[in-house]
């Protein structure tokens, strides 16, 4: 198969598991062509189209920004949409489904888990009283934007639970991205919401499980940071707590 420049071929490693066919997941490889400007998704798009109709992955955008195409490359959670092949020469390259996820079919997880612990955190605006629409919008500062802006740029796509090592050994934790999107909330201005939301990041599955690792910040296609988004969570939240100390006739 040659160089990088030469190379006219790879091989990839495709985990399967179609319930009907197979009690477990097992290992089905392709050899593919080899172009430098292919990525992991293109080339699964390649096999469906050439050589196995039955291959089952999501997929949407192509561009980064749906979430929907995150898989295991080689062990790491990745976006195989902007992930290249070249990166990982000579091969195999290893395929799976995200890890700390049941499995569907072949490369599709269930994210119904997710979607309820993402539920639970509250992830729109809270209000304690709407005002008329006759006052018009709720108005916000480039400041006030830029105060939350890095948090709302998550994809959902998953790959920072993949990662998370609490997230495998404690399948209840509420997880990065579902406590990012806590914060992003809480740190807007518009939303008085985050006494609510405390109350569930409180609880035994909620922010003090996290210990930190960092993984997940690591992975992260956006730059969301979730780590860092947790323990701004848990300092703000102590904070809260000693002014209600010290400050009882505040707002508590
Ligand atoms: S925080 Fe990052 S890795 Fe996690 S779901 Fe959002 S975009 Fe994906
Ligand atoms: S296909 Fe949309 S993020 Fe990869």
């Amino acid at each position: 198969m040659g160089d990088k420049n030469s190379r006219t071929s790879v091989v990839l490693e495709v985990q399967r598991y179609r319930p009907e066919v197979e009690s477990r997941p097992v290992v089905q490889s392709y050899e593919v062509p080899f172009r430098k400007d292919w990525v992991v998704l293109g080339v699964l798009n390649y096999i469906k189209d050439n050589l196995d109709g039955s291959l089952s992955f999501r997929w949407s955008c192509r561009m980064g920004v749906c979430g929907s195409c995150g898989m295991m490359v080689n062990g790491t959670p990745a976006l195989t949409c902007a992930t290249f092949l070249e990166h990982y020469l000579p091969g195999p390259i290893r395929v799976e489904p995200l890890e700390n996820f049941p499995v569907v079919r072949d490369l599709v997880i269930d994210m119904d888990d997710f979607m309820h612990k993402l539920k639970r955190v509250k992830p729109w605006i809270v209000r304690e009283e709407e005002k008329p629409l006759s006052e018009g919008e709720y108005l916000q500062s480039p400041d006030q934007l830029y105060a939350y802006k890095q948090y709302s740029m998550c994809i959902n796509c998953l790959l920072c639970y993949s990662a998370c090592p609490i997230v495998g050994l404690e399948p209840g934790f509420l997880g990065p991205a579902a406590i990012a999107l806590a914060q992003r909330y809480n740190l807007d201005n518009r939303d008085e919401g985050k006494k609510q939301r405390t109350e569930i990041l409180q609880q035994d599955d909620g922010m003090y499980e996290c210990t930190f690792v960092g993984e997940c910040s690591v992975v992260c296609p956006k730059s969301v940071d979730p780590a860092g988004a947790i323990q701004r969570y848990k300092a703000s939240t102590a904070l809260d707590w000693w002014k209600s100390l010290l400050l009882p006739w505040g707002n508590r």
